[in-house]
């Protein structure tokens, strides 16, 4: 891309992992600007060996800035990103403001590239647990429509932000050394221990981590056809979020062929060794840009030959983040 991009939020988890994706994929810009709260202003960022220093993020923060990239926060982008889109800025947003919104398109760029087109300024990146779902279940999906998912999370704090993983690893040091530790980012001790995901449970029972995965599958799939259900757990892993899934299919499949279409879809990589008891694990999905899928197996409670189960795990902070935001980009 050629003009002025900013990252928003350039100091939080996403926010750093923008700047390795950006370097990584050596993603063009003539001038770039990094953003954060008044705290943060002031403060220098290192980037491609260039000291920068960080803005505070204000409505008057986006003349003359052409694509920005906002992970601060769903009320910041609620509340910037409309006046960054009436400056001209185009906005790539990490938060849930926008993600229902029927004009704001909800992108993953190997499920549904082609609704990038129809942006009316801001392009919603789905939540991080939804993505790492989506990358493998789509192509599935393509070749044989799934009726039923029912998801289960193992989700890292590196998806509750910078200070989170902070607190998982001083817990740990707390904990070993005999201090008492208190709760201050996270509701609970993650530290040896896991809970139900950190976010307010709605109607149902459901939380909304979980309605997530429910509502945005179906508004990228473009179906109101395909059942989720999902039971989102915060456990004490820094980064990577793991997923059970299971599937039921419209029509029988074969675990053979589910691991034939994973093994040539974009965006994953298949990790399957019954022999060697080798699967996706978070500490391997780290800093990669694929999600891995692994445990391929008929379900065998479901007989007709509908059901697989399958056991992914993606980098939260990369392809759960920053690395779709910036495929996003990339696509503009
Ligand atoms: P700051 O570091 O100045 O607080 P994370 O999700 O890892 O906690 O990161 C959140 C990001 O959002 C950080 O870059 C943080 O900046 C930024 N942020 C939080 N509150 C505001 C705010 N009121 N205005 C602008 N940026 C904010």
């Amino acid at each position: 891309m050629s003009g002025h991009l900013a990252v928003v939020g350039a100091t939080g988890a996403v926010g750093q992992e923008f700047l390795r994706v950006l370097e990584q994929r050596n993603f063009s810009y003539d001038k770039i600007t990094f953003m954060a709260s008044s705290r943060s202003a002031g403060k220098t960022i290192e980037f491609k060996g260039q000291d920068h220093t960080v803005i505070e993020l204000t409505e008057k923060s986006f003349e003359g800035v052409d694509l920005s990239l906002f992970s601060a926060g769903g009320s910041r982008s609620k509340q910037y990103a409309p006046a960054a889109v009436k400056a001209g800025t185009v906005v790539v947003d990490n938060s849930s403001a926008f993600r229902m919104d029927p004009d704001v398109p909800l992108v993953v760029p190997e499920v549904n590239p082609e609704d990038c087109r129809r942006h009316q300024g801001i392009i919603a990146n789905p939540n991080c647990s939804t993505i790492i779902m989506v990358v493998p279940v789509w192509p599935l999906h393509k070749v044989c429509p799934i009726e039923r998912v029912v998801v289960s999370t193992y989700q890292s704090a590196s998806g509750a932000g910078y200070q989170a993983m902070l607190e998982l690893e001083q817990q740990t040091r707390d904990l070993l050394a005999g201090k008492p530790i208190e709760p201050k980012v996270l509701p609970h001790q993650i530290a040896f221990n896991l809970f139900s995901h950190n976010s307010r449970i709605g109607e149902h029972g459901y939380n909304e981590e979980e309605m997530k995965m429910v509502n945005e599958t179906r508004k990228m799939f473009h179906s109101d056809d395909i059942y989720v259900t999902a039971t989102c757990v915060r456990v004490p892993v820094m980064r990577s979020h793991t997923e059970a899934i299971n599937m039921t299919f419209s029509k029988p499949i074969t675990e053979d062929k589910v691991r034939e279409i994973l093994s040539a879809a974009p965006g994953v990589t298949v990790v399957d060794d019954r022999e060697k008891n080798y699967f996706p694990m978070p500490i391997e999905a780290n800093d990669g840009d694929d999600v891995l899928v692994g445990r391929i197996r008929q379900d065998i409670s479901q007989p007709d030959g509908r059901g697989i189960d399958m056991f992914v795990s993606g980098d939260q902070l990369r392809k759960g983040a920053a690395l779709n935001a910036v495929q996003i980009a990339e696509l503009l």
